[in-house]
């Protein structure tokens, strides 16, 4: 999912593109590129690999100009080259366009505008994009990307630059996230509003199949047949210091670190110091219906879909409502039974994943209300919802995902509680011995974060392992998931997430004295199961790392590696076992020297199929 960013105004151009680009390398880092406009004619500069390769190149040859775009990319048609990055150009190099998304009709188009004498130079979808423009231009680039977006299907963000319209940017969006910032003598677009954070606050989102023509005094938003609209202007309220690391060597052991901070702010904004009860208002969910609701559909993907299968157990738990939890992808494609009396639930960080986006589309094609669980407010499926509950973990950066799944797991506890308190399924007195016991978790991860040189160990045993497995039950069996999911996304190590219930049944095969397992056992009413399971293991002679509860010897004689997390209820356990998980595969990854921050192959938000 690439990053896009443009400037038009009185000041130099690429400084303010580059600077926008550093903040939306986490969407794409295969290559960078960009194209500024300066006495009509059309500077490009593109460069293989992350931002710092293309900042060198205009070090050595710089642009000058005071309108321009820049794109960072994640590779979807074309392996990451020069010819693949963006911009991309037509034949007589008058137009620079760059792309996020995948336009799914390109070989049709690039086969006609063949035909008709053009000449592609690259592999990638997005090339045809600049030809049709080329074709459909005679004087106004705003007509022309509007003609232009008449024949594509697919997902698009696009911005063109042209020499015949110096101070202009041409924008348009369908599917992929596209943000106006509005400024005094100059203006901006960019996938998301922390890439303009530095230059302006005020910032409109283009809405579905909508174009914007942009220059340093004024800007034009329309709909697909050219009618005006008025841009809605919101002022951002994100500051520079969430985006940027600080005393951190990377954003993602920054983001572990802030997780007790975050905790005790959702929960100072969702108990009611008078009642103590859960408080939702601000996410008016009564325009849901709760009552009439008869079954729930969580639909996310990655970890947020792990997120989800928590959910699930706690929601059928406080509600005793069925909740199936589901990943996106094969969500809208398996013809679901949904209808009016169904609720889905879209849990998503960047609240542009595509899958999550069609899937909450195809519920509500389907009679259903949506509500979200979000982390950025105005995102797409955001503004795709009924309702909207914000988790408040703050900008996430790392890609792999670390707090902003803690806070996914808090909101869904506190939305069971809320709902079961609602439906007469949960008592006052449950409710409150809960609520209490979250208000301690803040000190507990803190607890676990002061506490991990045993972990710090195990990761310094086990950087080489080739494998492991993660096993966990009940409301850990996620978690499970998770834990594999961090370090295969962060060290490049092949890990299985597994029932711990389900090992007998194949996984045990794996087994053997070099195969670590880590074992999700904290004290609970499948303890004992647990340490059965382990027990199994140990008969094969496997190598166990368990996450137990602080004060359990018992397991301390079975397991050669421990790592301890305060007691709790065993409802809000998976709050504080995956603390252990994320540092496990922080630290693996950095013995191993690894791009913690910016794995390779992946970016923060999937804004294609
Ligand atoms: C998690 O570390 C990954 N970055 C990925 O699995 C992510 O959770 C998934 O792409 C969903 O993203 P979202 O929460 O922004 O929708």
């Amino acid at each position: 999912m690439c990053g896009i960013v443009g400037y038009t105004g009185d000041e130099q151009a690429v400084p303010i593109i580059i600077e926008g680009l550093k903040r939306l390398e986490y969407r794409g880092y295969d290559s960078a590129g960009v194209a500024v406009v300066h006495d009509s004619a059309l500077c490009v500069t593109k460069e293989v690999g992350k931002l710092g390769a293309l900042a060198a190149a205009l070090e050595k040859s710089p642009s000058v100009g005071a309108t321009g775009i820049g794109h960072t990319r994640w590779a979807t048609h074309g392996e990451p080259s020069r010819a693949n990055a963006h911009p991309h150009h037509d034949c007589a190099k008058s137009f620079s366009l760059i792309h996020n998304g995948i336009i799914e009709n390109y070989l049709e188009i690039k086969e006609e505008l063949s035909r008709a004498g053009h000449e592609f130079v690259s592999e990638t979808d997005t090339e045809v994009v600049v030809h049709l423009i080329e074709e459909n231009y005679s004087g106004d680039l705003l007509q022309a990307m509007l003609a232009t977006m008449k024949r594509l299907k697919g997902a698009y963000a696009l911005a063109v630059v042209t020499a015949h319209e110096p101070d202009t940017i041409v924008a348009a969006r369908c599917g992929s996230p596209l943000a106006i910032g509005f400024g005094d003598g100059f203006n901006m677009i960019a996938s998301d509003a922390s890439a303009m954070l530095g230059r302006t606050r005020r910032v409109a989102y283009i809405d579905e199949l909508q174009a914007a023509r942009i220059r340093p005094d004024e800007c034009v938003i329309c709909d697909i047949d050219g009618a005006e609209i008025e841009p809605e202007i919101k002022e951002v309220t994100l500051s520079l210091n969430d985006i940027e690391k600080g005393d951190h060597p990377h954003f993602m052991i920054k983001e572990i670190f802030e997780q007790p901070a975050l905790i005790r702010d959702v929960l100072a904004r969702r108990i009611s110091p008078t009642s103590g009860e859960v408080d939702f208002s601000e996410a008016r969910l009564d325009e849901l219906g709760l009552e009439h609701v008869e079954k729930i559909l969580i639909v996310a993907c990655g970890t947020a879909s792990h997120a989800g299968m928590v959910g699930k157990y706690y929601i059928e738990n406080m509600a005793r409502l069925p909740v199936d939890a589901d990943v996106a992808s094969e969500f809208r494609y398996r013809n679901p039974v949904v209808d009016e009396k169904t609720l889905v639930i879209a849990i998503s960080q960047s609240g542009e994943t595509a899958d999550t986006l069609a899937a909450i589309k195809e519920a509500r094609r389907r009679g259903a209300k949506a509500l979200s669980l979000v982390n950025v407010e105005g995102s797409s499926i955001d503004r795709e919802s009924d309702s909207r509950i914000y988790v408040y973990a703050g900008p996430e950066i790392a890609v792999a995902s670390t707090k902003a799944y803690t806070a996914q797991l808090l909101s869904l506890l506190l939305f069971s509680l809320y709902l079961g308190r609602k439906r007469g399924t949960l008592d006052k007195r449950r409710c409150a011995e809960l609520v209490d016991e979250l208000m301690s978790i803040p000190e507990k991860i803190q607890w676990t974060l002061d506490n991990h040189d045993t972990l710090k160990a195990c990761s310094k045993t086990f950087s080489d392992a080739p494998n492991f497995l993660y096993l966990g039950r009940n409301y850990n069996y996620p978690n499970a998931l998770e834990g594999a999911l961090k370090l295969k996304e962060l060290s490049y190590i092949h890990a299985e997430g597994c029932g711990a219930g389900e090992m007998k049944h194949g996984p045990i095969a794996l087994i053997d004295d070099k195969f670590p397992v880590v074992c999700l056992a904290p004290a609970g009413r499948v303890y004992e199961k647990m340490m059965s399971n382990i027990q199994e293991i140990k008969a094969r002679h496997g190598v166990v790392v368990a996450i137990a509860t602080e004060g359990d010897e018992e397991i301390a004689r079975l397991c050669e590696h421990v790592i301890y997390v305060p007691a709790t209820d065993e409802m809000i356990s998976p709050l504080l076992t995956v603390v252990p998980l994320q540092l496990l595969a922080y630290y693996i990854t950095t013995i191993k020297g690894l791009d913690v921050d910016q794995p390779r192959n992946l970016a923060k938000s999937v804004t294609v199929e």
